[in-house]
């Protein structure tokens, strides 16, 4: 069939974006989390970034899931999709120190990073470049989160 030929690389590239998609849900909500229950003498300061760093991370995700249909395949469909695929891990946990917050998401940014270069190679070797194109900006906002948050904590 001819929609056999025009999907060959198609899964990867639409797997590695809901991956992407997945992560950056939690890594959003995560950072959010942080936004309202972070405490101590950098509150204003710390509550500040995460809220910029949150609205940043989210304004990815439509273009991302809109990248998957793009690809012809089906994007993540709700909070239970998001749960199965994500691999960013969620911080139930109570009374997080300001610094254990800062590294957490300096590490958790770092994944991301490392799920837009597994996006970048897809999209290479499948010929997408709109795909491609996109990441290019994604990955120097994540660098520049990262940047950030170690410049925070005195890397
Ligand atoms: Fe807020």
């Amino acid at each position: 069939m001819s929609e056999k030929t025009t999907q060959k690389n198609q899964p990867a590239v639409a797997d590695a974006l809901n991956a992407l998609l997945a992560d950056s849900f939690a890594l959003y909500l995560k950072t959010k989390n942080y936004h309202w229950h972070v405490q101590g003498p950098h509150f204003r300061e710390l509550h500040l970034l995460f809220d910029e760093q949150a609205t940043q991370i989210f304004a990815t995700t439509d273009p991302i899931a809109e990248r998957v249909r793009k690809n012809g395949a089906p994007a993540l469909r709700s909070i239970g999709d998001i749960g199965r695929r994500q691999s960013i891990r969620d911080d139930d946990a109570a009374g997080s120190d300001a610094e254990a917050m800062i590294r957490t998401l300096a590490a958790d940014n770092r994944t991301l990073l490392g799920q837009l270069k597994e996006v970048k190679a897809a999209a290479e070797a499948d010929g997408d470049i709109a795909t491609s194109g996109l990441v290019d900006g994604w990955a120097d906002e994540t660098q520049q989160r990262i940047w950030f948050l170690e410049a925070t904590l005195g890397y």
